[in-house]
């Protein structure tokens, strides 16, 4: 089945990403949040972005008002029932995202294919809340969505070869590059990234460098864009403490236990740029 029509629910950071690159794919797009206050500062953030690309002289301004055109804003879940692919990109709690998922079913065709955002959750029991469990996946998108070239593409043992050939093709047509994992807590970047970041924090909690050290050594030592605590900021450490904790709770290994520091900046509300302090400060 070909993908004509898309929605998104949740227009946060991730959800206008994914939004935007949709749209600037050619795809029609209706994309819910929960209020009217939501759905602008949503819609906001992709405009926000795109004139930011037309400022760079990456897009003109009429391929802006053409993809902003392609974007239709709801807040009734109902206004999806013709999507034939509905990307969930709400804030990661299961019970959110179950019942988000149990309404939907009842919402959209039966045909309609499913996939969830989410980083860390089990894909396989986000299914569950639906009888579309054979078209049920994960698109799993990066953060920033319109620079991070990648898409993790997720799929249970209930899903079918025909759904996750569809949803690689789609990944493919809004310009990203797919692999291909299982439904693994982490699947293969959070896998590998959250032990090192975690670390990261472990190694300037103990007094190993100063936070600038140490994300001038990544960086100038293995060439990462940012170094791990810039990075965690970046995230935002409620994000990164959540999917630890999650990962912990699968696997029972040391190495995705949230440190101690981890947990108290969260407390204290240092949750990075998002409230203009974490690692670092944040002016603005
Ligand atoms: N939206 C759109 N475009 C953006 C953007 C955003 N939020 N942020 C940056 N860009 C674009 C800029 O327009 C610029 O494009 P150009 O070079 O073609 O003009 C380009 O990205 C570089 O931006 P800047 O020059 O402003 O800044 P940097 O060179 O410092 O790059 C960065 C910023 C792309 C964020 C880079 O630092 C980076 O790649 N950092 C690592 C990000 C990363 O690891 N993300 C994954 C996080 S893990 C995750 O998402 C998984 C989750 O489950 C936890």
């Amino acid at each position: 089945m070909g993908i004509q029509k898309v929605g998104v629910v949740g227009c946060g950071q991730m959800g206008a990403g994914i939004v935007e690159i949709t749209a600037k794919a050619g795809y029609p797009v209706v994309v819910r949040e929960i209020s009217e206050e939501l759905v602008e500062k949503g819609v906001g953030r992709v405009r926000k972005s795109l004139d930011r690309a037309v400022s760079r002289g990456k897009l003109s301004e009429e391929d802006r008002d053409a993809v902003m055109g392609r974007i239709t804003p709801t807040t009734s879940l109902a206004d999806l029932a013709d999507c034939d692919l509905v990307i969930e990109a709400v804030i990661e709690d299961k019970e959110l995202k179950m019942q988000l998922f149990s309404e939907l079913d009842g919402i959209c065709k039966p045909e309609a294919i499913f996939c969830t955002n989410t980083s860390s959750l089990v894909v396989t029991e986000l299914a569950m809340a639906t009888r579309r469990q054979e078209r049920f996946a994960c698109l799993h998108f990066f953060n920033p969505v319109p620079v991070m070239k990648l898409v993790e593409v997720v799929r249970t043992i209930l899903t079918s070869d025909e759904t996750f050939e569809t949803i690689f093709e789609f990944a493919k047509a809004v310009g990203k590059t797919p692999v291909a994992a299982v439904d693994s807590s982490g699947f293969i970047v959070n896998r590998l990234l959250i032990p090192y970041l975690l670390d990261a924090i472990a190694c300037y909690e103990q007094g190993l460098a100063t936070r600038e050290d140490i994300d001038t050594g990544m960086k100038l030592g293995c060439g990462h864009p940012m170094g791990p605590l810039e990075l965690c900021d970046f995230i935002g450490l409620d994000t990164m403490y959540h999917v630890a904790e999650i990962m912990f709770d699968e696997f029972r290994e040391p190495r995705f236990a949230p440190p101690g520091l981890l947990k108290r900046m969260v407390l204290a509300g240092r949750l990075g740029r998002k409230t203009g302090r974490g690692f670092y400060e944040y002016g603005g």
